[in-house]
């Protein structure tokens, strides 16, 4: 993959909104996050934002830490830059700053029927630890989460 790895936080607000919108604008499930909703998330000590930059946003991922857990809040490429990488560039910088700062794990949920960030999470070694009924309710009804989980090392690697 030939982008940067940087701090989403550079894109701006608006431009991450954007992103997200356009990244969720087929799934029946997840609704957007507004820029406002963005700013708060991203402000806290505890609050991972990283984005890949090829040159232009292309993707990122908001995560935060609390103790020694790390959750992922929302992942997204860009439609156009997608099966490159990026997603998984994202989770390997997050999960790499999540150890620095002490996480011992990062926990997210799933849509079951999202095929593609379910292929994605395996991949880098995520494993389901639980599943919440009905967690996303969106136009087309419901649909359970998954709660998936990948353990970090202590030297901040993390599976393949
Ligand atoms: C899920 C999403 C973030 C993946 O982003 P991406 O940058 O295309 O993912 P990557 O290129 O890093 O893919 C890494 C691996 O994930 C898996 N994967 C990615 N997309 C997949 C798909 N459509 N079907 C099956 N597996 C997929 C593959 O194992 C892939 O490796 P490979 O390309 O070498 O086979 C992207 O599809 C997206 O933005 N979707 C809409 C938003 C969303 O659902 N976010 C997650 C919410 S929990």
């Amino acid at each position: 993959m030939m982008a940067r790895i940087g701090d989403a936080r550079e894109a701006g607000a608006e431009a991450l909104a954007a992103l997200h919108a356009r990244a969720f604008a087929d799934s029946p499930t997840s609704r957007s996050w507004s820029a406002a909703e963005i700013v708060e998330v991203t402000a806290p000590p505890h609050a991972i934002a990283v984005a890949a930059f090829a040159p232009e946003l292309a993707g990122f991922v908001l995560a935060w830490t609390i103790g020694e857990e790390a959750e992922i809040l929302t992942l997204a490429t860009a439609p156009e830059r997608r099966r490159a990488g990026v997603a998984r560039a994202l989770l390997r910088a997050a999960a790499a700053l999540a150890a620095a700062r002490g996480a011992m794990r990062i926990v997210l949920e799933v849509g079951e029927d999202n095929a593609a960030a379910r292929g994605l999470y395996e991949s880098v070694g995520f494993a389901e630890i639980g599943r919440r009924k009905g967690y996303y309710r969106g136009g087309e009804g419901a649909q359970d989460a998954l709660v998936l989980r990948l353990v970090l090392h202590s030297e901040g690697r993390h599976g393949e």
